[in-house]
């Protein structure tokens, strides 16, 4: 352990669930690793690769330790996460704190403590860890500290990402529980109103996410285009599967700005260059990273349309992010007042807008900021303070 906290910024990886479901192997797992450093999304700052639910047999060992199922993972979990780290990577793991994970499988409750030192035997660098057969007398937030204590006591540094979908008022506690990031909806889908009632619950609960303990908005469905195996997140009754460039475009924005984990959920090894291009978009994940953790606030202009809304987020350096969304049905002129963000005409000052999806300097703006965008759409602006008049 070396004693420096975890979780600085929100952590960004690839997790099996989305798209390979109960599917998954080590072959699976390391090819994975392997696309992450060729698809050049280790360098933009993908590090962890996590399985998901599906990968324990059935049953404990008689020295009551959790064992990897035999025929997905033979050789078992150790030599895996070494070819993960081999890779300058870092490897993730799932249980859960009810008595079995959500597909039956053993979960750690009254296991915390042996669980916590077999994983950390393994090389176990993240634990994303569920609330299925919760006993109901069971207090969910003791059961999430026992797991963080478990944890610091297991003689590895480990990222604890926590799942209970938001329940049980988590934001008030969670953080002193040790985790690093808290799931704080329920799952996500690959279609857009999926995507959007995501957003919109967690607009104005910004203050509850920020360093060392991330608000983790579910894992991304960028690239999945309707194609994933696993019928929870693709195969959802009366919803098309799948998004158009632009709504996938505008997922990735949301969970950039909004500060939650960039957890990739498709398939690498069929990957679109247009997916490729979104998720490795270097100037809206460091919008993301960005080192002083502050939540966006929104503002929505009395004249704006419905679902159309600026985001605003302080940057350390003394930039400013702005995302202009339109995830309404219909064309929309939308307009920022700057007066409304704390820059009055009066002030002197005027924002240059640097969009990060073209990558085109826009040039200055005072007073406000007005653009029309198409259904589904965004920008993702970068803009600096810049003097425009001496008063
Ligand atoms: C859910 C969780 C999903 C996935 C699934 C596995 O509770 O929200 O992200 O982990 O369990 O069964």
């Amino acid at each position: 352990m070396n004693n420096l906290p975890l979780a600085k910024t929100p952590p960004m990886g690839w997790n099996s669930w989305n798209s390979f479901g109960s599917n998954i192997s080590d072959e699976l797992i390391r090819s994975v690793a392997d696309k992450l450093v060729e698809l050049g999304l280790k360098d933009a700052g993908y590090e962890y690769v996590i399985i998901d639910d599906f990968w324990s047999e059935l049953e404990r060992n008689g020295q009551g330790r959790l064992v990897a199922d035999k025929k997905k993972f033979p050789d078992g979990i150790k030599p895996l996460a070494d070819y993960v780290h081999s890779k300058g990577l870092k490897f993730g793991i799932y249980s859960c704190a009810g008595t079995h994970t959500c597909d039956g499988y053993p979960g750690s409750f009254e296991h915390e403590f042996v669980d916590a030192a077999t994983f950390a035997e393994w090389g176990v660098d993240y634990l994303k860890y569920d609330y299925c057969y919760k006993p109901v007398h069971s207090v969910g937030e003791n059961l999430y500290k026992r797991m963080g204590m478990a944890l610091r006591s297991c003689g590895r540094d480990m990222v604890f990402s926590v799942c209970n979908w938001g329940c049980d008022n988590v934001s008030n506690w969670i953080r002193e529980s040790g985790a690093h990031l808290y799931r704080s909806t329920g799952d996500i889908q690959d279609n857009w109103q999926s995507i959007k009632s995501i957003a919109e619950s967690q607009l104005d609960r910004e203050c509850y996410g920020g360093t060392y303990c991330w608000n983790d908005m579910d894992m991304l469905v960028v690239g999945m285009d309707g194609k994933g195996d696993n019928d929870f997140v693709s195969n959802v009754p009366d919803r098309l599967a799948g998004c158009t460039e632009t709504e996938y475009k505008t997922h990735f924005a949301l969970w950039a700005m909004m500060n939650s984990p960039l957890i990739i959920g498709c398939n690498l090894n069929n990957i679109s260059d247009e997916a490729l291009k979104i998720l490795s978009n270097r100037e809206v994940i460091a919008i993301n990273q960005d080192l002083e953790g502050r939540g966006p606030y929104r503002i929505r202009h009395w004249c704006n349309p419905d679902h159309a809304f600026a985001l605003i987020k302080p940057l350390c350096g003394g930039d400013y992010a702005i995302g202009m969304f339109n995830l309404g049905d219909n064309a929309s002129e939308m307009s920022l007042q700057f007066f409304d963000i704390g820059l009055p005409y009066s002030s002197g000052y005027g924002l240059s807008f640097r969009e990060c999806f073209s990558g085109k300097d826009e040039g200055v703006f005072t007073e406000r900021r007005a653009i029309k965008l198409e259904p589904h759409d965004c920008r993702i602006y970068r803009c600096k303070l810049t003097k425009v008049n001496s008063l």
